[in-house]
């Protein structure tokens, strides 16, 4: 069986993490799980994510997937220790919130936006607790529904969740919006006709970079220097597509 790197999310939300990982990773194989039956992960139980990310990692290791990248904040903050413990065989990647970025980036009042899941994580709090300075805010923040708004492409219901997220940090001077959840990055422009002074930073690249290093760590590279394929699952649709 062809090598190949695994990469889920609860969606489209991880495809912005897949896009970053071809352009570091042109020769690498990937086989992406688009658990659209699932979504949305952030209104669930530790428990049920544990089953749901346990049974797409199964399939991610039937396919000969030996490095997976959890393209998700909510499975990443909720279930990497627990993945990593059980399926000791495989590398796991994680996406978090890029609040190590805001605050080495010096900006003064952080907004986090992401699932309610990952909000209340240990590893959230973690993270603002580990770089946050005395003179740095941050505010997290739950977006309940904009997942499932995004995933369900209702730009109506997007716009009127980001109104009322939005409403009560109007005078707080935000200066840098951390997109929390992979599906964000889809609404940039729907955020920035809210909040247009701000910059906005998700995790992304540094995903990239980390697959890509633990790869070399791990010998785990393409030899050949062919370009790569991308198949892509859906489990609502129940079938696999290749990408070109
Ligand atoms: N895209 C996911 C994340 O980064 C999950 C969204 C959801 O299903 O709630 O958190």
């Amino acid at each position: 069986m062809e090598q190949c790197i695994g990469v889920f999310d609860s969606g489209i939300g991880g495809f912005t993490i897949l896009a970053e990982l071809r352009k570091l990773l042109p020769n690498e194989n990937f086989f992406y799980y688009a658990d659209s039956l699932n979504n949305p992960y952030g209104e669930k139980s530790d428990e049920k994510l544990f089953e749901i990310t346990s049974n797409i990692v199964e399939n991610l290791k039937s396919y000969g997937c030996k490095i997976i990248v959890i393209a998700c904040n909510t499975a990443t903050t909720r279930c990497i220790k627990y993945l990593r413990n059980k399926y000791s065989d495989i590398i796991f990647i994680g996406t978090v919130p890029a609040i190590k970025v805001a605050c080495d980036h010096n900006f003064k009042n952080t907004l986090v936006m992401a699932t309610p899941g990952t909000i209340d994580s240990e590893r959230t709090n973690e993270l603002v607790r580990d770089n946050k300075r005395a003179d740095q805010n941050i505010y997290l923040v739950p977006c309940y529904g904009l997942a499932q708004a995004i995933e369900k492409k209702d730009t109506l219901k997007v716009k009127e969740i980001l109104k009322n997220i939005f409403k009560d940090y109007k005078d707080k001077n935000i200066d840098s919006i951390v997109l929390g959840c992979t599906h964000y990055p889809f609404v940039k422009k729907e955020i920035l006709e809210e909040m247009p002074t701000v910059a906005l930073l998700d995790g992304a690249s540094g995903v990239a970079k980390e697959t890509k290093r633990q790869m070399e760590l791990h010998s785990l590279l393409n030899k050949n220097n062919s370009l790569g394929k991308v198949k892509v699952y859906n489990s609502l649709e129940d079938n696999i597509a290749v990408l070109d």
